[in-house]
Parts: structure tokens; C-alpha cells; sequence
């Protein structure tokens, strides 16, 4: 895994009064929580539209008012964090007994863990500085080898499906239904890895690229992130085409093949391959890697991401007059870069816990329900969806309770490269820092432009500096008579929107992930059994943006444990529980069955 309109997924479409079509039971709880939301809707209602509340309530999508972003109905929703019950594929009912009962088997296990193992073993593995496909075949070598391997794990999938590749080794499987009005859905993945530092090889308990299965362990670079991904959703496939599963809706795998450089190879090529096959808008649904689950206040809760933070690298650039430093001015270049810097970080960014911000969607969830919760804490977090001050005790609170907190829900900044003077005795006469931004999900470019140059133009017209900001008129001041130039800049065209956000509550394809996660908990394979309480809430994560345009619904979700990593990815013991991975195999399964024949995707 390697991160415009901020929450206006959530704003625009979590509104429908939409009732859940999981099953029966399903419906009845989910329809208590529904009609207690409905009813301080309805009172809210009353108050705003007084004798329009009938004409209102019954249109499917009830419009928001512009000043008000984020309306009564739509904290309630947000407070409630409904729940879906566990999906069963009750379609396909007997056909994911036999599986489950299949999956279930040390055969199947050992064959899983082998097909994961054997994966490990090709080291595919790419640098930032890659040459693309085509023009360094050893570099890309290994991932042929990887394709030969994957034929001879998965031969039906490549004997029954169509295979293309995009741009020589991303690939492409599709699994035709037999109901071509039914949008597929599409589960990527990818097969690169993050280099091993060779230098780091003597601390592996088993070499980097064993894939060894020591009985409790997967080992290796790429078995946690992404090569699990990658086995366990063809293995979802072929073990389906092995029992003679027959889809109704199609379903497509996309496999890149640099995700860890950015995916400008991988990623963009399948993009457009899609795009030119299917369509824009023409899937139901993504299911990409990303978050996975974890044990929080005395229940699991899983955090498939509906949200992705926005980037920008601004370069600030300040040039002056030359000369001899013999008769040098008050402050040089070098000096007013200095202090445009200082000036950043003693206004970082606020973090500013915004009601219509997936981190406080998430809080709320947990408020909602976690079991061990402190009393206290979550008395603030539902204080906090009408009350100002408590909104600002939570964020203090916040702090101390996640320490992902700063990171997660406000904008960032981070001076991280400077650059300036050439000679001890010669003035600087252009210099800059490039300073890096991750931008929350309720915010935008042009925000954090507007206020990056509020900071900084007081001080640059104290120094006497004439501003470019963002070639922006507005930001700017180009006075003629000037002593130098402050020019502010995207350094590296890095500019990306936060991406939009995937309708969550009440919106069907959220539901059936839903489902499908509880469920796939509720009967979890799992040796030590516990009792515990699974829910689901929107999280916040990574990088699908070249894929926005394929559907509203992406979701940056693996069925994965926080405790089924050894010690994480990237680093150094990259290890996957083996029976994470079989619960991550169940998810797909879970995931396509419950995809076949739902009326909760297009
Ligand atoms: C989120 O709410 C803030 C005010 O609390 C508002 O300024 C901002 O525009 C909203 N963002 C979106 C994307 O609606
Ligand atoms: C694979 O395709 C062949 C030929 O179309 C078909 O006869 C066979 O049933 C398919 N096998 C599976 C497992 O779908
Ligand atoms: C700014 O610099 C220019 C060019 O050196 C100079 O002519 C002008 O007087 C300066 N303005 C101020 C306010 O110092
Ligand atoms: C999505 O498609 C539109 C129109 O085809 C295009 O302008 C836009 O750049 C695309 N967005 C992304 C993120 O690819």
C-alpha cells in the first residue's frame, strides 16, 4: 500500500431513506435504528418546512441547504453509525456451505499457503527510480516469472477466463455473467513489492524471500502487502470455478504492477484499458487494498477507507539581487527563506475535527458502539455533534486517545527539502523549499493555497518581496518596485484533490461490503474463538486515484487483523498469519457471492 470535493460523497447521498436489503432480521434491526433516526428527522423537519414535511420526507433525496453542510438528519445518521446484519450469500447458500467446508480443510490450507508462499519467492520488486515496461527487461523480468507461476496456480482461471495485460505485465482477468446489464465489480490488487535494503537481511527470522510457512507464519517481503491480497482473490476465483460456480454479474480482477512507485505504470495503464473496455462509471463497486480491522474498546471494528487525504508539494521560492557579500543587504535570500519557513510552522494547520470529516464518522462509530468506551469520552463525542465547545474538548481529546489523530484528520505540512547559496562570499540570489502537504479530506488545493500564501505575504512584503502565489491574481501582489521575488509554486505538478468521498449509510454498496465483513466474522474459521463484537465504520486511507472515474464506490478495504501481521509491511519480518489469510480468502468469497445476485449494486 503506498494516500475537490471532500465529504460531499456523504453529503450528497447518504440522505434516501433507503431501506437495507440484507436479510430478514437484517431489515427488522436495522429498521428500529431507521425509524428512531426517522423520527428526530421528521421533528427536524417540522420545524424547518412546517407544512412541506410530507412532500419532503417522500422524496427519495432530500436537497441540503448550501449554509448548512452538515444538516440535523444527517449527524443523526452519522451518531446512529448504522450497522447491516451479516450477509449470508443466501443465493448461493449450498454452493458456500460446500466452500466453507472446503476452506476448512488442512488440503485446501496447505495449498493456499504454498500458492501465497511460491508468490513470495519471485522478488518482485520496484525501485522509484523504474524504467517502464519495455525498456529494461531484466528489471521487469520477475514479473514474467510471476505469470508463469501464477498459470500454474491458478489454471482454470486462466484456461476459463479472458486474461489481458496492460502495459506488457499489469493483469486483467474477466469472469463474464450471464447478465451483461448488471455493472461488474472489480477487486484490484498488485503484485510488486518494496525492495528489501540488503543491509537488513541478517535481522529476517526467515529470509526475505522464503515465503517459508512455519507453521503459524507466512514469511516474506510482499506477504502482507500485497501478494495476500493478490493470492487470496484469485483463490476466491478459481476455488468458485472449481466448484462450478456460474456468475450472474461479472466480475473482474485488476493486478498492477508498481503500486509501491505510485502506480504511474501499473495502475494508469489499467485505468485506461478499463476505461476503454468498460466505460466510465461502469463498475459496481471496488474493492482496492487498504485498511483491515482491528480490536478497539472491546470490539473489532473494521475500517474499509470512503475517503483519501489530497496532496500538495508547494515549492517556495525567494530571489534577490546578487552581489559581493562584502556589503550585504539586512536579510539575505537565505535569511527570508528562513523566516517564511519559521512563520509556516508556528501556524501548522489546525486539526479541526469537522463534523463533516470521515475521522469524526469514525469516532462517532466507536462512540456508538464500543463496549469499553470510556463513559466519559463517549458522553463528549455525542456532545460534540451540536456543541461547539465540546467539539473542541473532543479534539484535545482526541489527541491523547489515537495518536493518529493529527495525522488523520487535518491537513499536514513538512519542510522537507531546502536548497540555496553556492559560494561563502556571493549573496544567494534564488532559493527555495519545497514543503510537502497532505491535505484533509474536507479541504482542498486551492484552500490550502489561499491560506499557505496568507502566512507568508505579510512577512514577504515586510522584506520587501513583490508575490507570485500560484500564478494566482487574486493571492498575488506584483508591486514593480520591489527589492525581490517570493514565488510560491506546485513543485512537482503534485497537486491532487482530496479524493471524492464513497457514499457510506444507507447507500447499497456500502451495505453489502458491510455485510459481507460481518458476516464473514460471524463465521470466521478462526482456532481461538472469542465472543466478540464486530462492527463496521468508515475509515480513511490510501491511493486509488487513478481509478475514481471506474465508480462512486471504491473502497481501500483488506479482510485483515491487525494482530495477522507480524510486524507490519515495509519493514523488516514482513509475516502474514496464516489464518489471516484464509479469513481474507472467505471475505472475497463472501464478497463475490453476495455480489451475484443483490439488488444493493447497480
Ligand atoms: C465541511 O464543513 C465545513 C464547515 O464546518 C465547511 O466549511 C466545508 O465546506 C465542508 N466541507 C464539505 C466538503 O462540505
Ligand atoms: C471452462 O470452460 C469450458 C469451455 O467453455 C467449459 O466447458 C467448462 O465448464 C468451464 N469450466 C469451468 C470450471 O467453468
Ligand atoms: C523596495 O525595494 C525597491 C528596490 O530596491 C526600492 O526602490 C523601494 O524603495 C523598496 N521599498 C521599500 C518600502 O523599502
Ligand atoms: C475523469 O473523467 C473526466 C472526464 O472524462 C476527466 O476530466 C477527469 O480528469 C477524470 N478524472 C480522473 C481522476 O481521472
Amino acid at each position: 500500500m503506498g494516500d475537490s470535493k471532500g465529504a460531499h460523497g456523504l453529503l450528497d447521498s447518504n440522505l434516501t431513506e433507503h431501506e437495507p436489503k440484507a436479510n430478514e432480521a437484517g431489515k427488522k434491526r436495522n429498521l428500529g435504528l431507521r425509524l428512531v433516526a426517522l423520527a428526530i428527522l421528521f421533528a427536524c423537519f417540522l420545524n424547518a418546512l412546517g407544512s412541506n414535511v410530507h412532500s419532503a420526507l417522500s422524496s427519495s433525496k432530500l436537497k441540503l441547504n448550501d449554509e448548512d453542510p452538515v444538516s440535523d438528519n444527517i449527524l443523526e445518521e452519522i451518531s446512529a453509525c448504522p450497522q447491516v446484519e451479516p450477509t449470508e450469500p443466501s443465493a448461493h447458500k449450498e454452493l458456500f456451505q460446500e466452500l466453507d467446508d472446503l476452506i476448512r480443510t488442512n488440503d485446501f490450507r496447505l495449498h493456499a499457503y504454498e500458492s501465497l508462499g511460491g508468490a513470495v519467492r519471485v522478488p518482485t520488486e520496484t525501485q522509484d527510480e523504474e524504467k517502464p515496461p519495455g525498456e529494461d527487461p531484466e528489471q521487469w523480468k520477475p514479473f514474467e516469472e510471476l505469470h508463469e507461476y501464477l498459470k500454474t496456480r491458478f489454471p482454470l482461471m486462466h484456461s476459463n477466463l479472458t486474461v489481458a495485460k496492460a502495459n506488457s505485465y499489469s493483469l486483467i482477468f474477466h469472469w463474464q455473467g450471464s447478465d451483461e446489464s448488471l455493472k461488474p465489480i472489480l477487486l484490484t490488487s498488485h503484485q510488486d513489492v518494496v525492495p528489501v535494503e540488503p543491509e537488513t537481511t541478517s535481522q529476517w527470522v526467515r529470509p526475505p524471500f522464503s515465503g517459508y510457512f512455519d507453521g503459524e507464519y507466512i514469511w516474506g517481503r510482499g506477504s502482507c502487502d500485497d501478494k495476500s491480497g493478490l493470492i487470496a482473490s484469485m483463490t476466491a476465483v478459481e476455488t468458485l470455478l472449481s466448484a462450478g460456480f456460474q456468475p450472474e454479474r461479472s466480475i473482474v480482477l485488476a493486478i498492477g504492477i508498481d503500486e509501491e512507485r505510485g502506480g504511474t505504470y501499473g495502475a494508469t495503464a489499467i485505468r485506461d484499458y478499463l476505461l476503454k473496455v468498460y466505460g466510465e462509471n461502469s463498475f459496481s463497486i471496488l474493492v482496492d487494498e487498504g485498511n483491515g480491522y482491528s480490536e478497539r474498546f472491546g470490539a473489532v471494528v473494521s475500517t474499509p477507507a470512503v475517503a483519501e487525504k489530497g496532496k500538495l508539494d508547494v515549492r517556495m521560492q525567494v530571489s534577490t539581487p546578487g552581489g559581493h557579500s562584502s556589503r550585504p543587504p539586512k536579510h539575505t535570500s537565505i535569511g527570508m527563506l528562513s523566516r517564511l519557513i519559521t512563520e509556516l510552522e508556528a501556524k501548522p494547520h489546525p486539526t479541526n475535527l469537522r463534523r463533516n470529516g470521515t475521522f469524526y464518522q469514525k469516532v462517532q462509530c466507536l462512540a456508538e458502539h464500543s463496549p469499553s468506551i470510556s463513559p466519559s469520552l463517549r458522553k463528549l463525542v455525542k456532545t460534540s455533534l451540536k456543541d461547539d465547545k465540546a467539539l473542541s474538548e473532543l479534539e484535545i481529546e482526541l489527541e491523547k486517545v489515537f495518536p493518529e489523530y493529527e495525522p488523520s484528520t487535518g491537513t499536514t505540512q513538512a519542510v522537507d527539502i531546502i536548497h540555496g547559496g553556492v559560494k561563502s562570499n556571493a549573496l544567494p540570489e534564488q532559493v527555495h523549499a519545497i514543503v510537502n502537504h497532505r491535505i484533509a479530506d474536507y479541504s482542498s488545493v486551492s484552500e490550502l493555497e489561499a491560506r499557505f500564501a496568507s502566512i507568508v505575504s505579510p512577512l514577504a512584503k515586510k522584506f520587501n518581496l513583490s508575490i507570485d502565489a500560484f500564478g494566482d491574481d487574486e493571492l498575488s501582489d506584483s508591486s514593480k518596485n520591489s527589492f525581490g521575488q517570493l514565488v510560491l509554486s506546485d513543485a512537482f505538478e503534485s497537486a491532487l484533490n482530496p479524493a471524492p468521498v464513497t457514499p457510506t449509510f444507507g447507500n447499497g454498496p456500502w451495505e453489502l461490503l458491510s455485510g459481507s465483513i460481518l458476516f464473514t466474522f460471524a463465521t470466521n474459521q478462526r482456532s481461538a474463538k472469542t465472543d466478540e463484537k464486530y462492527f463496521v465504520a468508515p475509515g480513511l486511507a490510501l491511493d486509488t486515484r487513478y481509478y475514481w472515474n471506474l465508480t462512486k464506490h471504491i473502497f481501500r478495504y483488506s479482510h485483515l487483523g491487525a494482530s495477522d501481521s507480524y510486524n507490519g509491511a515495509h519493514t523488516v519480518n514482513e509475516a502474514i498469519r496464516a489464518e489471516g489469510l484464509v479469513e481474507l480468502i472467505r471475505f472475497f468469497t463472501v464478497l463475490i457471492l453476495n455480489s451475484d445476485k443483490t439488488d444493493l449494486l447497480d
